[in-house]
């Protein structure tokens, strides 16, 4: 199926590796031109030049987008490289654990600026150039938000704010032919998670227990899939979608989690 992303220009925050890294993979399959916003230079520039010496057009920019100046910087960089933006995936965070118990003020509002601020002050400075390519908001989102996990307060808020900021935004730029989407994902391999795993005490264990409440095959979603799911929400095929929050997580929030 063709999606009629070719050459369209779409920011994926934290692209360089997990789950941001499938997306910019799959935007380059279609001859999209993603361009990476991350904190981590020696990733993004291999990625980028694997991409390239593969023939795919994309670009990566520094930042750490718990800076809102870095933020703008990195939307200006853009803007000035290709003169428009056609998409925005947030994507870049981490569950950091900031637990009510054990965390403080400080922690919590920094979980904030990890997790969700940078979604405001991403779409904030690519507002102009959404509203004249009619482009489209991708939030991704934890099922921390509903579910809880215990222990990452902050996390969960941040995660409860993203989803909120989807539905917003919706409503607000519907007008401008700006369409607002979230996909929800639950378990999910990354590098990320492959590192939390690691802290726990037993780690296959765990891996075990988590697989066997996944509904759908008992398996963790992985990376490529939720790419897909971000890929349909960019492209045309999926209007008039939004202000939707697309569960892409084999079942895990809505169905019951027997085992
Ligand atoms: N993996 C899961 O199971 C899971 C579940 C629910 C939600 N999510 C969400 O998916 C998103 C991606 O998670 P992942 O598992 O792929 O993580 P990951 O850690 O593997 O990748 C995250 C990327 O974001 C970048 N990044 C993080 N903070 C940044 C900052 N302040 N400035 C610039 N770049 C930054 C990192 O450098 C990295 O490249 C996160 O927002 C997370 O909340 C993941």
């Amino acid at each position: 199926m063709d999606l009629g992303l070719q050459n369209k220009v779409i920011v994926v925050t934290g692209g360089a590796r997990g789950i941001g890294e499938s997306i910019v993979r799959k935007l380059t399959d279609e001859n999209a031109v993603p361009c990476i916003i991350d904190i981590n230079q020696e990733l993004a520039d291999k990625l980028v030049k694997e991409l390239h010496q593969n023939g795919k057009d994309c670009f990566a920019i520094m930042a750490d987008l718990t800076k809102s100046a870095q933020c703008e910087n990195a939307i200006n960089m853009i803007l000035k490289k290709f003169d428009h933006i056609d998409g925005v995936v947030n994507n870049a965070g981490l569950n950091d654990g900031v637990s009510l118990e054990n965390g403080s003020y400080e922690k919590f509002i920094q979980s904030l600026k990890v997790n969700a601020a940078h979604y405001f002050s991403i779409t904030h400075f690519a507002l102009n150039a959404l509203k004249t390519s009619k482009g489209n908001i991708v939030n991704i989102c934890s099922k921390v938000a509903q579910t809880g996990q215990g222990g990452t307060s902050g996390y969960a808020a941040a995660n409860g704010m993203r989803m909120q900021l989807t539905t917003q935004w919706a409503e607000e730029f519907s007008v401008y032919g700006i369409r607002s989407n979230g996909i929800v994902v639950a378990e999910c391999y990354t590098p990320q998670y492959e590192w939390w795993i690691n802290q726990q005490s037993d780690p296959q264990k765990k891996l075990d227990e988590i697989n066997a409440k996944i509904p759908l095959e008992r398996r963790m979603t992985e990376p490529g899939e939720i790419a897909d799911a971000v890929i349909f929400l960019l492209s045309e095929k999926s209007y008039p979608l939004t202000g939707e929050l697309m569960y892409v997580d084999g079942g895990y929030v809505h169905l019951d989690r027997k085992a």
